[in-house]
């Protein structure tokens, strides 16, 4: 009996507390495994998340999609350095085609264009509708959302969602310390003139900080202000855009005024060659030691013998816009580059700058000025109209420029300054949505939206 008894249960005993639990944990692993690999390659979820980047951003993601037409930005164009931080749900396996390619195309700069999660959920009308296009036609699928699903749902900020979900009657941000990053030859003596004047009668501070060569240098301009800064204060200076909290300063309410950037490079052109009304002896840096020859060279000329000077101009009009930042750094014959630094001052633009107004319409932006920032810009029409400061404006007009045929602007436009004239075309359309936000009608201003 003994003996029996031992031969049944011995083994018994052994199988249930050591194999048994051994394979019941080889099975839970298995099936886990293979659950998280099917439930991961579920067709839905990679289709969705590529449709959905696709929608949220052509240009950003089209290509490592897939997507026929060309993207704007591409691999290339983003610096290998920049880190990249996509917010990931923690539990997601490693093996993740979809976001690993889709990942490199979001600019990761550390204070730009920085991917926000945003947790949404999908319509559940556009599940139903991806199921009802699928081939055959005839099954019909309920969607149904799986609540374990995990939320990858990111938002990339591109100046095209930015423009399109832009609130553009907003109020500026600081009522009683405006900033005017004032780029050259863009009529800004003329705005200083203005500001001069008003300030006078609007009682408020105005500085105008002359410091050439220190457009780049964020210190000079905060030791400056640092030492005057008596609000209500309207401070100009030929500056790049600046980050004020990174030094903290209160953020200003930042305006600027641009213009076409044909005209400005012509005027550049001709006024280091031939100076100004004002200081007709004057040569900027660049022509002091040119020849006679190269010195009367008509900006015609220089184009059709395609000098460097001319065919990759060394203008800063992104960087004035976008900042000093690295890649805002749009003077490089690297054309990704130069993209990656538009797209970056378009997005400042939307989101750093209250209102940017342009040469070409500057009664409307001055109208607009006044409108929105009135403790400043109280009556600046009826000073902008006054003798003075249309002699001003007379007087700082470069010398011996002549007329651009229209072939050259043309030539102009769409080759050397063809990301300068797209970031302009986008300066219009913002300033004229803005202009018609606060219920002004121009006439005669037909803008070309960008998007
Ligand atoms: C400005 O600087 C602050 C502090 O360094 C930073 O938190 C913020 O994101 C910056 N803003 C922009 C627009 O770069
Ligand atoms: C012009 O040439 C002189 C002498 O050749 C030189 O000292 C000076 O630095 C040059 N100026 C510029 C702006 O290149
Ligand atoms: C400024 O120049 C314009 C065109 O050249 C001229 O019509 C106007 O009278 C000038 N204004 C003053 C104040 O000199």
């Amino acid at each position: 009996m003994a003996r029996i008894k031992r031969h049944r249960v011995v083994p018994l005993r052994y199988s249930s507390s050591r194999d048994w639990n051994d394979v019941k944990l080889v099975v839970v692993i298995l099936s886990l495994l293979i659950g998280a690999n099917l439930y991961y390659f579920k067709p839905y979820n990679g289709w969705n998340l590529t449709k959905r980047l696709e929608n949220l951003t052509p240009p950003v993601f089209g290509r490592f999609l897939g997507a026929e037409k060309p993207s704007v930005l591409s691999a290339a164009a983003i610096p290998a350095k920049t880190v990249l931080e996509i917010p990931q749900p923690p539990d997601i396996p490693k093996v993740a085609p979809v976001m690993q390619e889709a990942a490199p195309a979001v600019p990761a700069v550390d204070q730009v264009a920085t991917p926000v999660a945003a947790p949404q959920e999908l319509p559940a009308e556009k599940a139903a509708e991806s199921a009802e296009a699928s081939p055959g036609g005839q099954r019909q699928y309920v969607a149904v959302e799986d609540p374990n699903k995990p939320q990858f749902d990111f938002k990339v900020e591109t100046a095209e969602t930015l423009f399109k979900e832009k609130d553009w009657s907003e109020p500026p941000v600081n009522q009683r310390f405006i900033f005017h990053n004032k780029m050259p030859k863009c009529g800004s003596t003329m705005f200083q003139k203005l500001l001069h004047k008003l300030s006078i009668v609007n009682k408020f501070t105005f500085m105008d900080v002359y410091e050439p060569g220190t457009r780049d240098q964020d210190l000079v301009l905060v030791n400056k202000i640092r030492g005057n800064f008596k609000p209500p204060m309207a401070i100009m200076k030929h500056h790049f855009w600046m980050n004020f909290t990174k030094y903290h300063l209160k953020t200003p309410t930042v305006i600027n005024i641009v213009r076409n950037p044909v005209d400005w490079f012509a005027s550049e052109y001709y006024f280091c060659r031939n100076g100004w009304e004002r200081k007709p002896d004057y040569k900027g840096k660049e022509c002091q030691n040119m020849s006679e020859h190269d010195l009367k060279m008509t900006l015609e000329e220089c184009v059709r013998a395609k000098r460097p000077e001319c065919k990759t101009p060394n203008i800063e009009y992104i960087e004035f816009i976008c900042g000093n930042h690295e890649i805002c750094k749009a003077n490089q014959q690297n054309y990704q580059k130069k993209r990656l630094a538009l797209e970056m001052a378009k997005i400042r633009l939307l989101k750093e700058y209250y209102i940017v107004g342009t040469l070409e319409k500057i009664e409307e932006s001055l109208r607009l000025l006044e409108h929105t920032l009135p403790q400043f810009f109280s009556g600046v029409l009826g000073v902008f109209r006054e003798q003075d400061v249309q002699e001003v404006a007379n007087s700082t007009r470069t010398l011996e420029k002549p007329q651009l045929s229209q072939h050259l602007r043309q030539e102009l436009a769409m080759d050397s300054l063809r990301y300068e004239m797209e970031l302009f075309a986008f300066i219009q359309s913002v300033l004229y949505k803005k202009y018609t936000s606060f219920g002004f009608h121009p006439e005669d201003w037909d803008p070309k939206f960008l998007f």
